[in-house]
């Protein structure tokens, strides 16, 4: 799958995303080894730190389905933001050093990154 598509799936989750509190929507997609894509978005709580990243909802969903292996990581928001912290760390630990596409979702630009320069120094 080329990245752009990849990316089109990312922007569908985004149009899922709950953000009532920062409404800054987030959208991920992430390819499995099996060509499988599965979505994850942000969704927010009132109770603020009860909030998850679509990174994170992503790789949590895939992983509960018995996917332990992926090809690649899209992820769109308004500013083209890399992952947070946490998200880093999860990334780390479940997926390889896999391309990751980070896009505003609204022109066919897109960055590539990977972990190793996302989160240099990892812990575990
Ligand atoms: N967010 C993500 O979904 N992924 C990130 O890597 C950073 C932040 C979400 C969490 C929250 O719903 C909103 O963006 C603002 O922080």
């Amino acid at each position: 799958m080329k990245p752009i598509d990849l990316i089109k799936q990312a922007v569908k989750a985004q149009n899922n995303a709950h953000a009532k509190y920062s409404d800054f929507t987030v959208g991920c997609a992430l390819l499995t080894k099996d060509d499988d894509v599965i979505l994850g978005c942000n969704i927010e709580s009132a109770a603020y730190p009860s909030t998850m990243c679509a990174e994170r909802v992503a790789i949590y969903a895939a992983l509960a389905k018995g996917i332990t292996r992926f090809k690649a990581i899209a992820i769109v928001s308004p500013l083209s933001a890399k992952p947070c912290g946490p998200c880093r760390q999860i990334i780390h630990e479940y997926l390889s050093d896999i391309p990751i596409y980070v896009s505003n979702g609204k022109t066919d630009k897109y960055e590539t990154h990977h972990i190793s320069d996302l989160l240099p120094h990892p812990f575990g």
